[in-house]
């Protein structure tokens, strides 16, 4: 995949990966969530295909000091690479190679606490410098036929010229897992908007339209960002600073095509490698069968 090159689309795409991932525990002791595998890739090669497939061509990893295997997976395996190259397994080879492709780059940052998912977008300021940028997280993987869900918000922020904040319908009784919009003359796929709340109880969400892990942001954040007080959970929110945002600077919420799966809990983990197993060629009938048989062993009924 070559990235393409356009000055006026954002270059650049922060990954937030220090997070402590406690929802996958005692895995998560050793292996960072982002390393957990959708079939055969991490979930962290995902979100960097969907970057460099947006055009971004600067990649940042916020990560923290447990987390090397985030850094390793991104850095040459020269060894391993050496065997491949003996055992003329080149498939393989080329497979380990492109994790990053040429005119990719990788920077890694450090977030010495967790203070919060805000507080790590922060850390990435350094490197960002003074030009608008992505927000992926990888966790929240989006599997979509058609262009990558960044992508279709880079395209939207072209003409926007503000930030884009990926949402989703949430069924109205989840609106205190998210971050949740109200919008301006929504006309189905995106809208101006006009207020966003962490994780309100269903009774004073102002709206089903939840935020997911995707953000193209102006540099304007950072100093926000830097005067944002801790708040739901004791953390740094980036939802409080896209709050403030709003009064300086236009902030659409964009409505994207493409099914996203919630990698950072358990049942989301599964319905992606389900997903994921149906629609690939080699393994699809195999994973029907056996997702057949696995039903009828266990007495379940299907309707
Ligand atoms: P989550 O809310 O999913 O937290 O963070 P978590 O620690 O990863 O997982 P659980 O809830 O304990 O299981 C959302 C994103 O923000 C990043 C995470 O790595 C994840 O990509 N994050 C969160 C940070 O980078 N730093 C933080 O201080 C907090």
């Amino acid at each position: 995949m070559t990235p393409a090159h356009n000055p006026q689309r954002i270059r650049t795409a922060v990954f937030p990966v220090a997070g402590l991932g406690t929802r996958f525990l005692p895995a998560t002791k050793t292996v960072p969530k982002e390393m957990l595998p959708i079939i055969d890739r991490p979930l962290i090669q995902y979100a960097v295909d969907e970057a460099i497939a947006a055009g971004c061509d600067t990649l940042v990893f916020v990560t923290n000091r447990y987390k090397h295997a985030v850094a390793d997976y991104f850095d040459k395996a020269y060894e391993l690479e050496q065997k491949l190259e003996k055992a003329g397994k080149t498939e393989q080879l080329a497979l380990i190679r492109n994790v990053l492709p040429d005119g990719v780059r990788a920077v890694f940052v450090t977030q010495a606490e967790a203070l919060g998912l805000g507080h790590a977008v922060l850390c990435a300021r350094p490197v960002v410098g003074d030009a608008p940028f992505a927000v992926l997280l990888p966790d929240d993987l989006i599997w979509s036929r058609g262009d990558g869900a960044l992508k279709q918000m880079a395209d939207h922020a072209q003409h926007s010229g503000g930030s884009v904040v990926a949402v989703q319908d949430v069924p109205h009784e989840q609106t205190a897992s998210y971050g949740i919009v109200a919008t301006a003359a929504f006309d189905g796929q995106s809208g101006r908007i006009h207020q966003i709340v962490e994780k309100p109880d269903p009774d004073v969400a102002p709206s089903n339209l939840a935020v997911v892990g995707r953000y193209i942001l102006t540099p304007s954040i950072f100093d926000l960002l830097e005067r944002t007080p801790k708040g739901a959970g004791g953390e740094i929110q980036l939802t409080d600073a896209i709050a403030a945002l709003l009064d300086s600077e236009r902030v659409d919420a964009f409505r994207f095509h493409g099914t996203r799966f919630d990698c950072g809990t358990h049942i989301g983990l599964i319905e992606a490698t389900i997903r994921y197993a149906l629609d690939n060629e080699k393994l699809s009938d195999a994973a029907r069968s056996l997702m057949r048989n696995a039903l009828d062993e266990m007495g379940v009924v299907e309707s």
